[in-house]
Formats: structure tokens, sequence, C-alpha cells
């Protein structure tokens, strides 16, 4: 297995924008739908929680899958597994597929933490629930879970994997820049539906 060969694979399917895909299956365009977002959370506003968890899923695959083919051939504790799942997210975010405009990359980093540590992921999954169920807002709660686990990996992952998370995380909160604000506004978006 070659390494490069390797993140590029993981980029090309982090290109791959699920939730676009579904949603134009079903002749919705989501980019016209509730915040714009190519997301699961989106996808729940236009097709309900059904697809939503779908693409979910699928999003969560292309950071998974990459980093457990890195982890077997490179090891957890590699620059390889570092450039995967940085690619895989980044795939996400601009997508060479879709004219380099995706989404905000959180399904996607939870996929890249559940192959690196489930037990971080797993816990990470726990604050998003509370802060879901406490305040109601998706952004808010990824943003929450996001910062436990960049702040945790400190503590629970080699330093490369850190600096990884640190790197998602800052992307993650550049991308839900809209999100903060309509939060801060009291604006912000659900999704009843
Ligand atoms: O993962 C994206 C989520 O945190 C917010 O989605 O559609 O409300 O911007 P959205």
């Amino acid at each position: 297995m070659d390494a490069l060969l390797l993140v590029v694979f993981a980029y090309l399917l982090g290109s791959v924008l699920f939730g676009e895909v579904v949603a134009k299956s079903k002749g919705i365009d989501l980019r016209a739908v509730g915040s714009g977002n190519v997301g699961a959370t989106n996808v729940a506003r236009a097709l309900g929680k059904k697809y939503a968890l779908l693409v979910f899923l699928l999003d969560l695959f292309k950071g998974f899958f990459p980093i457990l083919l890195s982890r077997f051939y490179f090891g957890l504790d590699s620059w390889t597994t570092f450039f995967v799942g940085l690619f895989a997210f980044l795939g996400h975010l601009y997508p060479v597929f879709h004219g380099f405009r995706g989404g905000k990359g959180v399904a996607t980093a939870f996929g890249v933490l559940l192959g690196i540590s489930p037990f971080l992921a797993v816990l990470s999954l726990l604050v998003w629930l509370l802060v879901f169920k406490l305040k109601g807002y998706v952004s808010l709660a990824s943003l929450s879970a996001c910062t436990f686990a960049v702040v945790l990996s400190l503590f629970l992952l080699p330093f490369k994997l850190f600096l990884m998370s640190l790197i998602i995380g800052v992307f993650i909160f550049y991308r839900h820049r809209d999100n903060i604000k309509r939060l801060l506004e009291g604006t912000e978006l659900g999704f009843k539906r």
C-alpha cells in the first residue's frame, strides 16, 4: 500500500457529498433549503430524519474507512494516518467533484475520530447528545463536542494526532461562522419536520 495513494483515496472519498447526492436523487437542491449546507442536519430539514441518518453514516464512513486502512498498513501514530484523516476531512470541505464547495465536516471528522479512538469518539458523542438535549441546536452541539474532542485529544492521543484534531477543529469552527453568528443573535435554525 502506497501512503500517497491512500491520502489521495481519502481525499477523493471525502469529496463525495452524500447529502447532495441523496437530496438530488429526491429532486431537491439542498443548497436552496435551510442553512444551505450539504450535511445531515440540512438533509433532516429537507427530507426528514431517516435520510439524515443515512447521510450521517455515509459521511462518517468517509472518515472512518480510510483511517482503518491507514492504521492497518502504516500504524496509528504515523504521518500517513495524520494526512489520511486530514484529507478525508478536507475532501468533504473542498470536494473536487462538487466545484470545491463542500460542507462543515462534522460527520466526517467524527468518522476520523472513531477510527483513531473509539473511546474519545463515544465521549464526544455523549457531549454532543447532552448539549443537543439541553439546547436543541445541532451546530452548538457539534461545536461543543468538537472543542471537547480537541482538548481531550491533547491528553489521550499521540501528539501528531492531537495536531490533526486541532487543525480539523479550527476548520470546523471557521465553517460554522454563520451558525455562530446566528447562535449569538438568537436566530439559529432548528430542524423540525
Ligand atoms: O454539522 C453541521 C451542523 O453542525 C450544522 O448544520 O445545517 O444547521 O448549518 P446546519
